[in-house]
């Protein structure tokens, strides 16, 4: 196969989205719509991407970074203008260009491939992909002569009535013959209802210099479709939802509602894993093997090793390791370690703390910017006092220690190893190894004085 290039649209502004953020950049199952476009590549020998940028360029630049080279449309005069912009990066050069939007983003790396195939096998100057849709509304119109070879593409504004019928419409992604492109790029004119450069007129172009245009028909139209608006990126996210969901299942991993899961695109998740109804998986979350994840379980970010339970549980930028227990109604704010096998149960928070192995939070706790080693106990209602109105400061607890419950830990402090804080203390010194600490009133106890004190006559 000949060297490959990439060119990807993403210039335009995206007025349909009626929205601050910049289209291509809206997510779908949590990744921005250029970047699913950008990774579809990933595997396939790309020696150049070009990305074409205009409205929110410097947004696009922080999203793909340098993973990609950049050409800049000032001014969007259509997508044959842009693609035209990533002339100079690519005009030497010999081989395929696919060209795709930024705004496709479903397409698989098994249908680029076929197209590829396709396109080299036909040894056309351009190929486009197409598929057949119920409702081709807004879509360009793929235009067949008597010999049902492609003619031409016709926009939706420029249809006629006969022509609107038809049902198979431009995908949007294409290879060309990366000289015959530039070539046929610079002789597009804008006379059309949008007084604007379309790349689909090269299509005819080519034709009536007697070039090959090939037409490739997706297997599954879903995975061509575009996202003009927000009701369009509804209908992605499903699809690509979906996908991920039963990528997951073929994998290994029981997902028992698909309906109410959501797993974003770069997430990982080993075998035997089972999710329960509405777990909620983002970023660059990843769950090992043999866990038990939801119901009701919100991840971000986080690291989770073999045979973790988790339930009904926020989670963020945190790593939990193998056998551990988390939930219910636990929140695992950032920077947070629970060790092996330790258990964090409900209504506990934690933030930047590690828990050793072993040990147990389990009830009523909130403990922040906190170490605690192993086989410790923390009482119930533990409470890590780490911010004096200014500064946040540390709370260490050792091995084999013993927290009572509603204690208040007056940070910076430390409890040693096998110490023992008494129930209803405020700590507000340290704990050496072995020590039992109890810092609250004495207890009086008034003999026969309850007797006086007023109560509710029962009728
Ligand atoms: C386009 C196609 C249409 C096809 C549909 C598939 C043309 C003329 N029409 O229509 O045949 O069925 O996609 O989804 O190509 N862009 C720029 N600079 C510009 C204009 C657009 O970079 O000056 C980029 C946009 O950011 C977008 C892509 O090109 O990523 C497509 O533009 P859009 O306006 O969405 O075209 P459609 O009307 O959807
Ligand atoms: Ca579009």
């Amino acid at each position: 196969m000949s060297s490959i290039h990439a060119v990807i649209l993403a210039a335009g502004q995206g007025t349909r989205m009626k929205s601050k953020l910049y289209k291509v950049l809206h997510p779908v199952c949590g990744k921005p719509m250029v970047q699913h476009v950008v990774d579809s590549l990933d595997t396939m020998q790309v020696s150049n991407v070009v990305v074409v940028v205009g409205h929110g360029a410097d947004k696009v630049r922080e999203t793909l970074q340098d993973r990609v080279i950049y050409a800049m449309q000032e001014e969007q005069l259509g997508t044959a203008h842009a693609a035209l912009q990533a002339k100079d990066a690519l005009a030497d050069k010999a081989g395929t260009t696919l060209l795709l939007y930024g705004d496709v983003p479903l397409l698989s790396k098994e249908t680029l491939s076929k197209l590829l195939a396709y396109h080299e096998e036909q040894k056309a100057a351009a190929t486009v992909l197409t598929a057949v849709v119920s409702d081709p509304t807004g879509y360009g119109r793929i235009v067949r002569d008597e010999t049902n070879e492609v003619s031409r593409i016709v926009e939706q504004k420029d249809a006629s009535d006969e022509e609107r019928l038809i049902t198979e419409i431009n995908t949007g992604i294409y290879c060309f013959d990366n000289q015959k492109m530039w070539d046929t790029l610079r002789m597009v004119k804008n006379e059309n209802a949008q007084g604007e450069y379309y790349i689909t007129d090269c299509v005819a172009i080519l034709r009536e210099a007697n070039e090959k245009v090939a037409a490739f028909s997706a297997v599954d139209p879903d995975e061509t479709m575009g996202v003009n608006d927000r009701v369009q990126l509804s209908m992605a996210e499903s699809y690509m939802r979906r996908r991920i969901n039963e990528m997951h299942m073929r994998n290994g991993v029981t997902i028992i509602d698909p309906a109410s899961t959501y797993i974003e695109a770069d997430v990982t998740i080993g075998s035997d894993t089972v999710l329960l109804p509405n777990t909620v998986l983002k970023g660059n979350t990843s769950i090992g093997s043999d866990c038990k994840i939801g119901p009701q379980a919100d991840l971000t970010d986080m690291d989770v090793s073999d045979t973790v339970c988790i339930s009904y549980s926020v989670l963020t930028h945190s790593k939990i390791d193998e056998g551990a227990t988390v939930g219910p109604f636990a929140y695992i704010r950032p920077q947070t370690h629970i060790g092996p096998h330790a258990k964090v149960g409900d209504f506990v928070e934690l933030k930047n703390t590690i828990i050793g192995a072993g040990s147990k939070v389990n009830h009523l706790t909130y403990l922040g910017d906190s170490e605690v080693g192993q086989d410790t106990n923390i009482g119930c209602g533990t409470i890590s006092v780490n911010y004096d109105g200014a500064k946040k400061h540390k709370t260490m607890i050792g091995d084999r220690s013993f927290i009572g419950c509603n204690t208040n830990l007056v940070a910076p402090v430390t409890v040693g190893n096998e110490a023992y804080v008494a129930a209803g203390s405020t700590i507000n010194q340290d704990v050496p190894d072995g020590a039992f600490a109890i810092a609250r009133e004495r207890q009086t106890n008034k003999l026969g004085y309850a007797v006086n004190l007023p109560r509710k006559q029962s009728e």
